[in-house]
């Protein structure tokens, strides 16, 4: 169920585009996160990373870039973009086929040492509470002391007054940076059911959701509420490090040595 490396290529670009409209400065909120990952990191000879609903490695791609010394294992659960990732972006990390929070998915990333640091763009809103609150115990114990969870992703306002506000904020920014302009979820998803190249995979991936009921919906969970699940689960330290109308990006820490230990690799 391979497809080639031009097909790889277009659809990735394209995803690229599409994420665009949903993610708010996505290109600057890749950035933060890598900067939070290097301020984590520092001193280490191989961190090892964690890219949870790495989608086709848009993030893994790009901490590759900035971290060529680091190992990275991205994990989602959609075949067709994992083979995209796995094609596109061979060599930025080892992409692992699991449902983040179900049963066994931990033993799935076949993880040797712990993680330095474990980060996610635009795909943590697809969790509820419950498995939040699963996902993020689950990573409270992989993670060193020090270990950071970076997620950059879009949430509801905590303070409700302020959510049209919050909003407007955001769309004006969309507008300047012509992110509202870009192609949606749902026709990017109608054109590669165009691409023969990808019907085996597609049908794999139609089989799946109706395995998982995957809601493919967002629910809804605060910024604050996050971190209340974040400190339940044994994180030291939350804050929102950078926020643009409802895009953010929000670091847990580890508790324990704060500085990375260069013994690391
Ligand atoms: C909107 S995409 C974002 C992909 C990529 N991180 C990016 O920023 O472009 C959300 C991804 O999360 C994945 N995802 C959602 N829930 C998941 C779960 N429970 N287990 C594994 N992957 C999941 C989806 O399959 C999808 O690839």
């Amino acid at each position: 169920m391979g497809v080639s490396m031009a097909t790889a290529r277009t659809w990735v670009e394209r995803w690229e585009c599409q994420q665009e409209r949903y993610a708010v400065d996505r290109e600057e909120r890749f950035t933060v996160i890598a900067d939070v990952v290097e301020h984590a990191v520092k001193g280490l000879t191989r961190p090892l990373l964690l890219d949870l609903g790495c989608g086709p490695g848009s993030l893994a791609a790009r901490l590759a870039d900035r971290f060529p010394h680091a190992e990275i294992v991205a994990a989602d659960m959609d075949p067709v973009l994992l083979e995209l990732g796995r094609t596109h972006h061979a060599d930025a990390a080892r992409y692992v086929d699991t449902v983040i929070g179900a049963e066994g998915w931990i033993g799935a990333l076949g993880l040797d040492r712990p993680l330095d640091a474990a980060v996610s763009t635009t795909a943590l809103h697809y969790l509820s509470e419950p498995v939040l609150l699963r996902t993020y115990r689950s990573l409270a114990a992989l993670l060193r002391p020090g270990g950071v969870l970076v997620n950059g992703d879009h949430f509801p306002p905590d303070v409700a007054a302020c959510s049209e506000l919050t909003a407007h904020v955001g769309r004006r920014r969309s507008e300047r940076t012509g992110g509202h302009a870009r192609e949606d979820w749902r026709s990017w998803w109608d054109a590669a059911a165009q691409d023969p190249e990808l019907a085996d995979l597609l049908d794999e991936r139609r089989r799946r959701y109706a395995l998982h009921a995957c809601s493919g919906g967002d629910e809804q969970v605060t910024v604050c509420r996050h971190a209340a699940l974040l400190r339940r689960a044994g994180f030291a330290h939350v804050a929102p490090v950078w926020q643009f109308g409802d895009s953010t990006v929000l670091v847990a820490v580890m508790g324990g040595t704060a500085e990375a230990t260069p013994t690391n690799g």
